[in-house]
């Protein structure tokens, strides 16, 4: 999400004269997009800004000006302390508020510091400008922000505020100018992507079912995908969509945290193991061919070796394709961070050893698996070698093929002849063999 943010701010910059630069060197205006999720983010920040200051006073030297700003999540939380603390930051701005930046950097330039971390009333994705900058083959599009789940360890409903959800006609105009603009595939971003409901162009409402179905009619739209969904959210009418959309991409990120349930309702999930383990199962039933990834969470306040137990039981149950793991990082603010029976640190990297191990050996079987066979793959970068692209399969693998470089930006079919626990390679088929 922060790098469609950070494009949207780029967006709502053009038009005042600003357009990006490769090196900070040659910015009259830096602003270090911030993630608050786990620690050490605030002093990440602090540290990269000392960096940025000194290059602010070799432009100084040259009698050159550079405007700091900082944005995102880190910024929403410390607020004021950010500006007592690097008093050289001219511009603290919270994600709610990024529709008003060229007048913060108006009012900055008269009058000294802002600091913006209000969650103002009128939305944000109204006052934006329309998206300009195309994003190549493969696109983001946030269709929905902020999360009232309140999981006791996350920050997100504190910095990103309450749930939003983006009229269904605005995001229909959107993907439209981005597939019109070369992107194939658009992935529907959300903090808690699922638990999406847009007023509808009807009058109605719209869940992410519905607004997929009208997605998947943009001629030109050949992948849908949206991301991060609670297990709580994913009703009947999306699992269906998982079974007779074909754009929509046969990979799901599903985050589980832990696989007990002690843990489970600790956390606040409001779901218990055997809940995700039967979503999982239906799910599969709709889409057969569907890989699942998940984020966990080790070493929760008061997690035992049981039940850590019995998140490995899980992991190897269900069976990923990829999936995210941390260490436990208590947050300020949220409640599991006062917990009392925190867990120590090294018990959390061993037992986050474990669990990695675990999956990464299934996600070098999950590769595996697809070695001899022939899927299509998008092609969106330059690969590492000349004669050479890499793209992504359905399952969202890296996919390194020989392929001539007017094959950018489509999707191609291609032969796998090799994988690795990262990524795939093979060549794209010549279109008798693609025929054949
Ligand atoms: N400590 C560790 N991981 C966290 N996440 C969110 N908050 C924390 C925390 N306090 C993880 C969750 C979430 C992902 C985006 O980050 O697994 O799904
Ligand atoms: Fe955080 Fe996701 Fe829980 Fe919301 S649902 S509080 S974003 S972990």
């Amino acid at each position: 999400m922060n790098v469609y943010d950070s494009a949207r701010m780029a967006d709502v910059l053009a038009p005042h004269g600003f357009a990006p630069v490769d090196a900070p060197d040659d910015a009259d205006m830096v602003i270090l997009n911030t993630c608050h999720i786990r620690e050490k983010a605030a002093e990440k920040v602090y540290s990269e800004l000392g960096r940025i200051r000194q290059i602010r006073e070799r432009r100084a030297a040259d009698g050159r000006k550079t405007v700091i700003a900082v944005a995102g999540c880190v910024a929403q939380a410390e607020g004021e302390e950010m500006r007592a603390r690097a008093p050289f930051v001219d511009i603290v701005l919270g994600p709610q508020t990024y529709h008003r930046l060229p007048e913060m950097v108006a009012r900055a330039a008269r009058a000294g510091g802002v600091v913006a971390t209000d969650f103002p009333v009128e939305a944000k994705f109204d006052e934006l400008p329309e998206a300009s900058a195309p994003q190549g083959p493969s696109a983001f599009l946030t269709v929905q922000e902020g999360c009232d789940k309140f999981c006791t360890f996350c920050v997100v409903p504190y910095t990103r505020g309450a749930e939003f959800s983006r009229p269904a006609a605005q995001i229909v105009a959107e993907a439209k100018k981005l597939v019109a603009q070369g992107s194939a595939e658009i992935t529907l971003l959300g903090q808690n992507v699922n638990a999406y409901r847009g007023p509808a162009p009807d009058g109605g409402t719209w869940g992410l079912a519905r607004l997929i179905r009208a997605l998947a009619e943009i001629r030109g739209l050949a992948r849908i995908r949206y991301t991060t969904s609670h297990p709580r959210d994913m009703d009947e009418a999306l699992i269906e969509a998982h079974a007779d959309v074909p754009a929509l991409m046969p990979f799901l990120h599903l985050p589980v945290q832990s696989g007990s349930d002690r843990i489970l309702t600790a956390m606040n999930r409001g779901h218990g193991a055997a809940d995700y383990r039967a979503l999982v199962e239906s799910l599969r039933r709709a889409r057969p061919d569907l890989a699942l990834s998940s984020d966990f969470i080790v070493g929760f306040p008061g997690e035992t070796e049981a039940d850590f137990a019995a998140t490995l039981a899980l992991v190897r149950d269900v069976g990923y394709a990829q999936a995210y793991s941390f260490k436990y990082s208590p947050r300020p603010g949220t409640p599991a961070s006062l917990a009392e029976d925190q867990v120590p640190d090294a018990v959390k990297t061993e037992r986050l050893h474990r669990l990695q191990a675990e999956l990464w050996d299934q996600q070098r079987r999950f590769n595996e698996s697809k070695v001899g066979s022939v899927m299509p793959v998008l092609l969106d970068k330059p690969g590492r070698r000349p004669g050479q692209l890499l793209g992504r399969s359905p399952w969202l693998q890296a996919v390194h093929l020989d392929a001539p470089a007017h094959d950018m930006g489509r999707i191609v079919e291609a032969r796998i002849g090799a994988a690795t626990v990262s990524s795939l390679a093979g060549r794209a088929l010549v279109r008798e063999d693609a025929a054949a």
